[in-house]
This record gives structure tokens, sequence and C-alpha cells, in this order.
């Protein structure tokens, strides 16, 4: 089944308001491409700014706390975010679970917060490179689905990110054969996990997208988006990336 495509920049920590000058190119790229989904995650800070300055563009936090409110000096809560209009969030990606330690479990913590504010969690999962090494990669992301995903996922609050961590900014991606094997079996573990409305939950590849391998990439089966760190921080770079999804 094909799904809608969803193309997802995630700004990790960087630009301050300076930055959204490069939202007016994505806006009109995203207008130009009604048969695609596209999303900015830019820093806590500027999330107010970026729904301020593109109403029209679905924004999004990296992060959220699994409590709706309390004493957790420096956290952020899923209605917080909410309140300033953004529609997604990015959870357990590579960099949290390493920096701040994240685990699958805090993951799906921070997934049923989201989904109970009314956020699309993105759940991110990938192996590391020694672990591809050593032949365990779909062991490994297998077991982090399992161990992250509520069973209240469906396709509408749930998408699941691919981003093998060896990937991440490094230039490198899998060869297409790998990434279809690895969305084909996560496909099957979503289905597993949440039964029909398995099918439905869209699969992002994550890990070095850029403007010359994006068309191949998305046109793998079960590749049903990207998202995107580096090439999502200019006009430039993302715009490209939103017209090969649309040209797919
Ligand atoms: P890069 O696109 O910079 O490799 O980052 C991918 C990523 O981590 C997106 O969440």
């Amino acid at each position: 089944m094909a799904l809608r495509k969803l193309v997802a920049g995630n700004w990790k920590m960087n630009g301050t308001r300076a930055k959204l000058a490069e939202l007016d190119g994505i806006v009109s790229a995203a207008d130009a491409a009604p048969g695609v989904d596209v999303a900015i995650c830019p820093p806590f800070t500027l999330i107010d700014a970026a729904v301020a300055a593109a109403p029209s563009l679905p924004i999004g936090a990296q992060d959220c706390h699994h409590a709706v409110q309390g004493a957790h000096t420096g956290c952020v809560s899923a209605e917080m975010i909410v309140d300033l209009g953004a529609r997604y969030v990015i959870l357990g990606h590579s960099e949290r679970r390493t920096d701040q330690h994240e685990t699958d479990r805090d993951a799906r913590g921070k997934a049923l917060a989201a989904f109970a504010a009314g956020l699309t969690a993105i759940i991110c999962v990938g192996e590391t490179g020694a672990q591809r090494d050593a032949g365990r990669a779909g062991i490994v992301v297998a077991g982090q689905l399992e161990g992250s995903i509520p069973a209240t996922g469906t396709a509408a609050n749930l998408v699941i990110a691919y981003e093998p961590v060896w990937a991440i900014g490094s230039g490198r991606t899998p060869s297409l054969a790998e990434v279809k094997e690895m969305h084909g079996l996560i496909r099957a573990k979503l289905e597993a996990i949440l039964g029909i409305e398995g099918a439905g939950v869209r699969i992002l590849y994550g890990g070095s997208v850029n403007p010359g391998n994006a068309a191949e990439l998305l046109a793998v089966p079960d590749v049903d988006g990207a998202l995107v760190g580096g090439a999502s921080l200019t006009a430039a770079q993302f715009v490209p990336i939103i017209e090969a999804a649309a040209a797919l």
C-alpha cells in the first residue's frame, strides 16, 4: 500500500530566529506539493515563532516529557508543545539515546503523553554500525519497536523513523536493498504490534538524506518519507527533497 509521503526536517540544536527566514521557501515548496506532508521540527525556542511565521506548515518538537506537568526543571510537556500550535514530536532520537541515556521505555512513555495531548509521535529506531557489522541490525530494531510503541498507536498518531546511527550526519547511507529489507521488517513488526493499523503507520528513512539521494531512497517500498537533519536547515537543500517526494 502506498502511503502519503511525509518529509520532515529535524533542525536539532540549530537556529536562532534569523533561521526562520528559511521557512518561506519551504512553505512555497510545500504548497506546490499538495500530495506530500511537510513538517519542520525546530528547537523548542523557535516553535512559537515558526508557527506564527508559517501557519500552514506543520511544526514539531524534538522531545517531550512523559508527565503532563510537575517538578521537572528544564523539561517541556506535550501539552505545552500543543499549546504553541505544534503537531508532531520526535521521540527516542539516537542523539537523545546517547546524550540523555533515553531508553525504549522512555520513548514509549513520552509517546503515550504525546498521544494524550493530540500530537503525532515520530519514534526513531536504528542500529549502530557495530550492531550492523555483527549482523544484529534487524534484531536491534525489532526490539526497539517492541519496547517503544504503545498499543494505542495508530496510522494517525504514530510515525516511525528508521535512522541507522552510523548514517546520521556521516554522508553514508545503507544500500537501497538494505533499506528495503529493514523497512519491510519494520512494516511486519508494526502489523504484529498494532494489527491492521500497522499497515497505515508511515515509516520514514533518516540518515544523510540529501537532494542527490532523496529520489532513490523515497522510491524504495515501505519508505513513506524522510526525516532529514542537515539538509533541512536551508530551503536550498530541503526543497529538492520535497520535490523528489512530490514527483513519485
Ligand atoms: P542527517 O540528515 O544530518 O544525517 O540527520 C538525520 C537525523 O538524525 C534526522 O533526525
